[in-house]
């Protein structure tokens, strides 16, 4: 696959001053009204948001945009064995607007397939192994028309994208606690890198205050 072959993708998140996305019992308030204003004008720019099972698990979110005129664009969900509730929000709510996309690997249930079908998902197949393929993905998205991808975590996740050097630029609130717990999603699980040399290194573009919070951007240190 050729590197310009895939969508731009954005990583955002609210993270609090010790980089948790969420406490251990899963509670993830950390936006205020103004830091959701913004990740909706965000949601505008892109042609999809991804996010991974356990937040639609956890939060049940509906991915949509308030406060902005929008055209749409696709929820792309990532779950190996299809095992979301099928009146999970991101299925239920205004489909029309923000069609849905499931993405699983080959182990995935047929009969499951089919009841999410029914419901008008779109299932994209990648990978034969326990966790999707996330650079086989890429390419479906490309040819799909989404061009801008909005990657919106949770931690897991977004080591996924992480690991693979896929992120091109990160809007990051920082919101002001300090939650702890080694049991709380941090902003990037998984195995981590062994050392400074092989992680990806961001070029810092703009530091905004506000109210407390500060809302970092950065950029992929090509
Ligand atoms: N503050 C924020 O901005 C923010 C944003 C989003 C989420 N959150 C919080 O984050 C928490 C959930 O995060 P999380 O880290 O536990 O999980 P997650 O990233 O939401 O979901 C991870 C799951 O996705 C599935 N998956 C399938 N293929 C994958 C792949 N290649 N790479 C990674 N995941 C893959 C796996 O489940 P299967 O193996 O079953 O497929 C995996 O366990 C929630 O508490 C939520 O509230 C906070």
């Amino acid at each position: 696959m050729k590197e310009d072959k895939r969508p731009y993708i954005i990583l955002s998140a609210a993270m609090t001053i010790d980089g948790k996305i969420a406490s251990k019992t899963g509670d993830s308030d950390i936006s205020d009204e103004q830091d959701w204003k913004e990740v909706h004008k965000l949601r505008t720019q892109v042609d999809g948001i991804i996010v991974g099972k356990n937040t639609i698990l956890k939060d049940n979110p509906k991915l949509h945009i308030k406060f902005y005129e929008h055209n749409g664009y696709y929820r792309i969900i990532v779950d190996s064995n299809l095992s979301i509730p099928i009146d999970s929000n991101v299925i239920t709510f205004q489909p029309n607007i923000y069609p849905t996309i499931l993405c699983i690997t080959e182990n995935a249930s047929l009969e499951r397939i089919k009841d999410f079908e029914s419901k008008g998902v779109k299932i994209l197949k990648a990978g034969k192994g326990k966790k999707v393929n996330i650079p086989e993905l890429m390419q479906h998205f490309y040819n799909l028309g989404i061009q801008k991808l909005l990657l919106e975590g949770g931690g897991i996740l977004n080591w996924s994208f992480i690991k693979k050097n896929l992120v091109d630029e990160i809007r990051l609130t920082i919101a002001p606690w300090m939650i702890g717990g080694k049991d709380a999603t941090g902003l990037v699980e998984g195995r981590g890198f062994e050392t400074m040399a092989q992680a990806p290194r961001f070029k810092l573009l703009e530091i905004l205050n506000r109210d407390n919070y500060a809302v970092l951007k950065y950029k992929k240190n090509e």
